[in-house]
């Protein structure tokens, strides 16, 4: 016959399925009967989540363990935990998913860059934050998650290819920054036609199977919209913050806006909205003309609740004969310094 102290001891080594904590940890034993005439025990656990697939198997687990030490029948009914205990125990969790993603980087931040549309600018964004962060001495990757529409190496005039070492891809590194790309695994440019799962499993291996060593950040070039891919990588990265990409135009502005409500539906931070194409400054007159219209960044920033951080004009790189990365910014540029003034603005956002 099971004590009432044996059944406590024996359920606060049990781990709460999603906070990865014992019973003893999160105070989930709510309470404990015993109907010795029954032998029947009864109890009351409270865990993170309810009435899931993990819940089911941690009831599983217990009548198991219950029966095995001698209770006859056993009776399980689940609460929820208070919820300071979970989030006490959350950002550790959190940091264990994105921990596991990345092989043991947990220090590394992830920032997604979105757009509701194609060609407003999101890869040129991507590539010169994360030039600029590594200028102002960041450690930082570059994930190129546009699948079918990759264009990172090319920007950045990436000519060699990764090497494998081990099981491991050595990731590109151009200006300091390390890049992985779908177009570095296709032949002469030709299409990809893998569809949902694969591209689900390039994702999780341009995680994995990446030596990534030690990132501060890890930038991800999202696929414009709101398809599958972008909202597979949204639900991967539980942790992730986003920037939202737009040119200043009221119809860009409202595409991108449901791209900033898949952000905000999978809990991801909005760190800012980056106004791309804002105007054309005369090199002559010096006058702005506002050829994409005006006003875009600054209302989709209101409907998100979150700041313009940068509005960048239309302008090429400089040319340059002996570097060749036709979207990179040069550090002396108008462009280049508009860029690390959004990089300040990023590192602040996670300080
Ligand atoms: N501020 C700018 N000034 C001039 N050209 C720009 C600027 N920003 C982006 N471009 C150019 O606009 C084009 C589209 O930019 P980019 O490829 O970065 O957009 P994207 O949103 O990633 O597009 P896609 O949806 O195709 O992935 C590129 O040719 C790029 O060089
Ligand atoms: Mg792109």
């Amino acid at each position: 016959m099971l004590t009432k102290q044996q059944v406590f001891d024996l359920l606060n080594k049990v781990e709460d399925p999603f906070l990865h904590k014992t019973f003893e940890e999160t105070g989930g034993v709510e309470e404990i009967k015993i109907k010795e005439e029954k032998n029947h025990v009864s109890v009351k656990l409270a865990i993170a989540k309810t009435n899931t697939a993990e819940q089911m198997q941690l009831q599983q687990d217990i009548v198991n363990v219950l029966k095995r030490e001698g209770a006859a029948t056993v009776g399980l009914r689940f609460n929820q935990l208070p919820d300071e205990v979970i989030q006490k125990f959350q950002p550790a969790s959190e940091q264990t998913q994105n921990d596991s993603l990345l092989n043991g980087n947990a220090d590394t931040n992830f920032i997604a860059v979105a757009s509701g549309k194609g060609g407003v600018g999101k890869s040129t964004v991507t590539v010169n934050l994360a030039v600029a962060l590594t200028r102002l001495g960041k450690k930082v990757g570059i994930i190129d998650a546009d699948i079918y529409g990759f264009s990172i190496p090319d920007m950045m005039g990436v000519e060699e290819r990764p090497v494998v070492r081990g099981e491991k891809i050595i990731p590109v590194e151009r200006f300091g920054v390390k890049v992985v790309s779908m177009g570095f695994f296709v032949e002469d440019n030709s299409p990809i036609i893998w569809r949902g799962p694969m591209l689900g499993k390039m994702l999780t291996s341009f995680f994995k199977e990446v030596e990534w060593g030690e990132l501060d950040y890890l930038l991800l070039d999202l696929p414009p919209g709101t398809g599958d891919v972008a909202l597979d990588v949204h639900s991967m990265l539980p942790s992730s913050k986003e920037i939202i990409v737009t040119t200043p135009h009221p119809t860009a502005a409202f595409v991108a806006a449901r791209a900033g409500q898949m952000a905000l539906q999978t809990e991801h931070e909005i760190i800012g909205i980056v106004e791309n194409m804002s105007y054309f400054e005369s090199k002559v007159t010096g006058e702005k003309e506002y050829v994409f219209g005006r006003g875009g960044g600054k209302k989709l920033a209101e409907y998100l609740k979150t700041d313009v951080i940068g509005q960048l004009p239309l302008e090429q790189p400089y040319e340059e004969e002996e570097v060749f990365a036709p979207s990179v910014y040069q550090e002396d540029h108008p462009l280049g310094r508009e860029y690390r003034n959004i990089a300040a603005k990023v590192i602040d956002n996670f300080q």
